[in-house]
């Protein structure tokens, strides 16, 4: 068996129960925990003089460096989270483009290629993740490394009409066929880069299923990241302050509980769903005082700018839902920015009646998961889910709503609310069907069983 070293943007040695920065750190870690192996990347720090560092823990070897500041301006703040991220996620109107950023993004992942190269052995798997990312594999060709080397996007890969609309796009999805496989959150992301190759660059679909652009050949494959639900049901069994988690009435009866937990970020949906709640809280009024609605939103890449104006945003939102609503015993959204221990959150999504997980859009979003593998399989919570979530593939017995329809959200949570037993246990154990399908062990030995299976770097003749 080939040792496996997995590259990645940010690497986040999460200490036991911590909560990690989204879905990659969480799906990446317990896979990586599994097989060992290197994990390589970004240590999060900038300064001047970015040294390697390797830390042990159990069967991984954590090996990480600092950014400088000109690098991680251009690289992650800029190309990555103010180019990429945006408009992989139809946020085309929130997007910028320079040209200085997108050169300092191809600088770095040839920098980071040439660091990991020294550590590498000749039969080692090279997993590459995420937008950061994707000329990773052109520059390990470059640089003459011969290993198999596959790619996962975690995020959406848009449709060819805004994909587009990054200038040098052609340039850039180009270094996508230099990987032996890319792999994808859903069907509909896998077309999406299908029709672009075959569309915009008049790539060919093999017999085989495998695509032939730019003179090279490569495979395409769907791979739904999961989670491990006995983990899952483990850790909320595991945390006994419970009761602290939800709110109390004056007569001493429990309120119901909504609950979201996202990264703070405007593909989330935030401002739309508050915008929601309010909305429920106004037409259904035979809720109010009986509900309350948790919003633990961590925050992250303060330093780009649409972060700052979404985190004002929603400021405004939650003051504005609080201050008219409110009693002096009842404030019915807790809109909280710290992040949580693992156990604290699954034990509070066992708990709540809800999971309002409402994503503009979203590669997968693991939360959804996690909600449904936590609950209590004899009185279990409901789950309301975003269309435009990855995970609405697979979830589709929770209830599906648009999050853009303010009203048909607000209606959703009241139904939610009043959900018979026998319902909620039917949707539960068609979502725990797909969930069990479809588990992290899964998305790993099939991504990494189907790289193995291929024949590594098929260069064909004609280069275009
Ligand atoms: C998303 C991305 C990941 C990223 C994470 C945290 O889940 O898909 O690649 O690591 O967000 O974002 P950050 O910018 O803080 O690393």
């Amino acid at each position: 068996m080939s040792r496996l070293v997995v590259v990645s943007n940010r690497v986040a040695p999460i200490k036991e129960g911590k909560i990690a920065a989204g879905g990659l750190a969480v799906g990446v870690y317990d896979a990586l925990r599994q097989s060992g192996g290197i994990w390589f990347g970004w240590n999060g720090e900038v300064n001047k003089n970015p040294q390697m560092r390797t830390e042990t823990v159990g069967n991984v070897d954590y090996v990480t460096m600092a950014l400088n500041k000109t690098d991680y301006d251009q690289y992650y703040r800029g190309f990555s989270n103010a180019t990429l991220w945006p408009i992989f996620h139809y946020r085309v109107d929130l997007a910028r483009y320079n040209r200085e950023e997108y050169e300092g993004y191809r600088r770095v992942n040839a920098m980071m290629v040439e660091k990991l190269k020294p550590l590498l052995r000749p039969d080692d798997t090279i997993w590459i993740h995420d937008y950061h990312l994707i000329p990773f594999a052109e520059a390990c060709r470059m640089s003459g490394i011969r290993n198999r080397i596959g790619f996962f996007l975690h995020i959406p890969f848009p449709a060819p009409g805004i994909i587009t609309v990054i200038p040098p796009h052609n340039e850039l999805l180009k270094t996508l066929c230099y990987y032996d496989l890319v792999g994808f959150q859903t069907e509909c992301d896998r077309l999406a880069f299908q029709d672009y190759i075959t569309r915009e660059v008049r790539g060919v679909i093999e017999r085989d299923g495998s695509l032939t652009a730019y003179g090279r050949n490569f495979h395409t494959g769907v791979y739904p990241i999961g989670v491990v639900p006995d983990n899952v049901r483990q850790l909320a069994n595991s945390y006994r302050e419970r009761r602290h988690l939800v709110g109390y009435n004056s007569d001493g009866r429990r309120r119901k509980t909504i609950v979201s937990v996202d990264r703070l970020d405007y593909s989330k949906g935030l401002v739309e769903r508050f915008r929601a709640y309010a909305a429920f809280l106004e037409n259904f009024p035979e809720h109010r005082r009986k509900v309350e609605f948790i919003q633990i939103a961590p925050t992250s890449r303060s330093d780009v700018k649409t972060y700052q104006t979404i985190r004002r945003q929603l400021e405004s939102e939650a003051g504005h839902i609080n201050g008219r609503l409110s009693d002096l015993d009842w404030t019915p959204l807790h809109y909280l920015n710290k992040s949580h221990d693992r156990r604290v959150l699954m034990g509070l999504f066992s708990r709540a009646e809800v999971g309002f997980v409402t994503p503009l859009r979203d590669g997968m979003n693991l939360v959804a998961k996690e909600y449904v593998a936590a609950q209590n399989p004899d009185d279990p919570g409901v789950l309301i889910l975003s269309r435009f979530a990855g995970a609405a593939q697979e979830l589709s017995s929770a209830l599906i709503v648009n999050p853009y329809d303010c009203i048909g959200m607000a209606e959703a949570l009241d139904r939610a609310l009043r959900m018979p037993l026998a319902e909620r246990k039917d949707r539960y154990e068609h979502m725990m069907q797909a969930i069990r399908a479809a588990d992290l062990d899964t998305w790993r030995d099939d991504f990494l069983r189907d790289l193995q299976s291929f024949t590594i770097h098929q260069a064909v003749e004609a280069e275009k």
